[in-house]
């Protein structure tokens, strides 16, 4: 059953019944588009993106993302899309899902936190609620998204209009662990919003909601998740590299090691995406803001940055031992998404790979048959290789471990190279002895 939402206004003794809610969801990418489509089943909800390509193919039920299907997009009959505010009138809640990236020095950039926000308080009335999913550092909703909100809106924050924060855990590519089947964390402005919006994710969420006593809490809870992987990946990574100058196969020893009841299960490679790679240096800022100088955090970024380049002079140094020049040479990489079997491009460390091998003159194709080469052009500036050919390269990188490359299997990569030619297995999708090296 789904339970009754609390009074939002001290002035209004009725609850807000489920009718009356009116959603806007402002960013309709990985994150907002499942969101707004499963809120979209049982309430009324605009989706709201500036991108207006993008809510013209969402109009004809269509996500390049691949994260909601036609028919969940069908499903959703309560759902409208726009991309202009005119439409956001008569909302009431407001949940803002854009981007949170960071700049060429690596600090937050909040253009689009700040920007959404503007667009919230050009729409919100009187009672209503703006509540941020967008990964931040603690404080960012209520030091710089809410005074925009009041500033645009003439409101008053906590008398007019309220606040809640409910990060986001989903998985790009992940069709196990979905929006409904994962815990989300919730929280509001006062004790009573907060209980408006956990009742409201719980009406979705059928995994459950875990209500936090603040919005600060809320937002520290998403960005230390993405820093714990982070820095753990680092610590493996770097004992790849320790291991890497020992001989030692790190895997095979991952293996012995994790048969321990309490080693954690982590694996070396890449460390890409929207997420793990650039909310640490969210907290990072912040904490710098306040005098505190994060050593571990940043350590484990330096590590993870670092992988791509170790990979290219693997194979570089792999294909120098076995008499093959370098200056010119052909290499082979498959995959370029940040992670597998998925489309997604941004902020994929396979670039790395590439700066690096270019650096040895080396001629570099590409392959990755689920990344949209328009994208990875307009992006990186790529021109993706459609069918690679057989028989060609000199080397071969397997870099993103895409169930289409592991179908292929050893033999079949090894088809794309010269007799002779340097296989290295950044996942270590293929059995050892069948490749050259991996991390
Ligand atoms: N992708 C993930 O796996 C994931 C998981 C958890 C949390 N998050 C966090 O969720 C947030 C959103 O990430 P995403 O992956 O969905 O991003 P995304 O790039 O896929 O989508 C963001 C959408 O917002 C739109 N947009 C940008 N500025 C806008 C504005 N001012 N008004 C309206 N629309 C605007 C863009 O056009 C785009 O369609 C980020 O903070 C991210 O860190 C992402």
């Amino acid at each position: 059953m789904q339970a009754a939402l609390p009074a939002l206004d001290d002035h209004r003794s009725d609850p807000m019944p489920p009718d009356q809610v009116r959603i806007a969801i402002i960013g309709l990418g990985y994150v907002g588009l499942p969101l707004a489509a499963s809120f979209g089943k049982r309430y009324r909800v605009v989706g709201f993106d500036i991108d207006a390509q993008r809510v013209d193919e969402l109009k004809r039920f269509h996500d390049r993302t691949l994260e909601a299907s036609e028919a969940e997009l069908r499903a959703a009959t309560g759902l409208s899309f726009s991309c202009d505010p005119a439409d956001l009138d008569g909302c009431n809640v407001f949940i803002v899902t854009v981007p949170t990236p960071i700049d060429a020095y690596k600090r937050p950039d909040l253009r689009p936190l700040e920007s959404a926000s503007r667009t919230v308080g050009r729409a919100i009335r009187k009672g209503g609620v703006a509540i941020y999913e967008s990964t931040v550092y603690p404080g960012a909703t209520e030091e710089v998204c809410v005074p925009i909100v009041e500033r645009e809106s003439g409101l008053t924050f906590n008398v007019d209009f309220y606040a809640g924060y409910s990060p986001e855990r989903i998985n790009p590519g992940d069709h196990q662990h979905r929006l409904e089947t994962i815990m989300k964390v919730t929280s509001g402005s006062t004790p009573e919003v907060a209980d408006f919006v956990d009742a409201l994710y719980a009406s979705i969420i059928t995994a459950g909601t875990h209500k936090t006593s603040s919005i600060r809490v809320a937002e520290s809870a998403k960005v230390i998740e993405n820093i714990q992987r982070d820095v753990n990946i680092a610590l493996i990574n770097e004992l790849a590299l320790i291991f890497h100058r020992l001989g030692i196969d790190t895997h095979e020893v991952l293996a012995a090691s994790g048969t321990k009841w309490n080693f954690l299960p982590f694996k070396p490679g890449l460390v890409g995406g929207h997420c793990i790679g650039v909310d640490p240096y969210y907290l990072t800022h912040k904490a710098q803001q306040i005098g505190y100088h994060p050593d571990v955090i940043l350590a484990g970024r330096r590590i993870n940055d670092g992988m791509g380049q170790h990979v290219a002079q693997c194979t570089i140094k792999e294909m120098t031992r076995r008499g093959l020049p370098t200056a010119n040479a052909k290499i082979l990489v498959l995959g370029l998404a940040f992670k597998e079997n998925c489309p997604d491009l941004r902020n994929t460390r396979v670039v790395d790979i590439l700066d690096e091998l270019r650096s040895y003159h080396v001629e570099v194709d590409v392959h990755d048959p689920w990344v949209d080469a328009h994208l990875a052009h307009e992006e990186y500036g790529l021109r993706m290789t459609d069918a690679p050919a057989e028989g060609v390269y000199d080397a071969v990188i397997l870099a993103v471990a895409h169930r289409e490359f592991a179908a292929l299997g050893a033999e079949g990569i090894r088809r794309f190279g010269k007799p002779g030619a340097v296989l290295f297995d950044v996942k270590a999708l293929l059995p050892r002895e069948a490749v050259d090296g991996r991390l």
